[in-house]
């Protein structure tokens, strides 16, 4: 009898980025900057902080288990109910708990091939089937491609908007059309994960389409704008009756008490918020711009990071000689762009010294 299924044997865990301390440990440097992982250079709110520090003082009783007050406090945030609010250990869990919850054996999941791994992993984990549309033009979302691989069978799609690796979005104009011709049975998992940062024009969140496809289920995170990476906490929308069907399957605390009280005060600091939001505004058009004129061919990026591609380079080497120049960035080869690197926008003096080292590597 084999020791696991052949899904689990067959798994490839998911790379993170690598952690500073790691990095300066291995080189024996210090001063590493991270960009690595679309985290916010700002750290976390003040008002989050103080009150992760309160609730850590009381971390010998179990959190709340149906997290009240955050839910009550993100509804609020986000103009639904409570009751359409559902929480996780991060949006990751969540993206898996969708499919623990919802595909049967024999049911598929739909989603953009190149874009965001979890979704695989998720699927290959539950020895689901995983149906993956080609991305269009290289970076972007293929709607239609995705419509076209839609069947009976497909229970959960996943559509990043932004996407991650690539940054791109699409439109309320290409979203709708595409959700006019999914069946209610089949359930749209919009992840926002990167929403605050977009300003397009055209872009629709889809908080506002939930009323009219019921089968919408919408993905956020602490762990981008919020600066909350570390705290592990992410958030959903759905109907009432499709998060009571996730809170049976999640494990009775997913979310930890300390998170639970700074996302609560993260919340009210609108501050952070356009703090990080104006940082990204002002830094990732000056770095496109020098990556450009290195020679890169940018993905257009409504996220706090691009993907540059270095035609005729290999991205791994590239990724390794700005690791010993102190800078730990993104190989995305993995997800089938093997010249190009993701860079997630730091804070200005980090984006300068990114784009003289990568002058320096791409020259030697
Ligand atoms: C598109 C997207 N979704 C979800 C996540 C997961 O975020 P977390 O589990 O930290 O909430 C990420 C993180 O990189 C992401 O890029």
């Amino acid at each position: 009898m084999a020791l696991v299924p052949s899904n689990v044997a067959s798994l490839t865990p998911y790379v993170p980025g690598k952690p500073i301390e790691e990095v300066e440990r291995e080189l024996g440097i210090s001063d590493v900057a991270k960009l690595a992982s679309n985290e916010n250079p700002l750290g976390p709110s003040p008002l989050a902080l103080a009150a992760a520090r309160a609730a850590a003082a009381k971390v010998n009783l179990y959190p709340d288990g149906s997290a009240f007050l955050l839910r009550r406090a993100l509804a609020s945030h986000l103009g639904v109910t409570p009751e359409e609010v559902f929480v996780g250990n991060g949006s990751n869990e969540l993206i898996e708990l969708m499919v623990r919850t919802f595909v049967l054996d024999g049911e598929e999941v739909l989603t953009s091939a190149q874009s965001f791994v979890a979704y695989r992993l998720a699927a290959q984990a539950h020895g689901r089937t995983l149906v993956e549309a080609p991305m269009k033009a290289r970076f972007h979302y293929d709607l239609e491609g995705l419509k076209a691989r839609a069947n009976s069978r497909t229970k959960v799609v996943f559509l990043a908007n932004p996407d991650n690796p690539t940054g791109t979005w699409f439109t309320e104009r290409e979203l709708v059309p595409f959700l006019d011709a999914m069946p209610k049975s089949t359930l749209v998992v919009l992840d926002e994960a990167y929403v605050e940062y977009v300003d397009a024009a055209g872009y629709q969140d889809a908080l506002a389409l939930r009323k009219r496809y019921p089968n919408l289920v919408i993905l956020r995170t602490f762990s981008k704008i919020y600066g909350m990476a570390g705290l592990r906490l992410g958030y959903g929308v759905a109907r009432p009756e499709l998060v009571g069907f996730l809170d049976r399957v999640r494990a009775p605390f997913n979310t930890n008490l300390v998170a639970q009280a700074a996302g609560v005060a993260a919340l009210g600091d609108t501050a952070h918020v356009e703090a990080g939001r104006a940082l990204v505004r002002e830094e990732r058009p000056r770095l496109e711009a020098g990556l450009k004129a290195l020679g890169a061919t940018v993905a257009p990026s409504q996220g706090n990071f691009l993907l540059a591609d270095f035609p005729g380079k290999v991205g791994q080497a590239l990724f390794e000689k700005l690791l010993r120049e102190g800078l730990v960035v993104r190989p995305v080869a993995g997800y089938g762009f093997p010249s190009a690197l993701r860079f997630t926008v730091g804070l200005p003096a980090e984006n300068t010294r990114l784009l003289a080292a990568l002058a320096r590597v791409l020259a030697a």
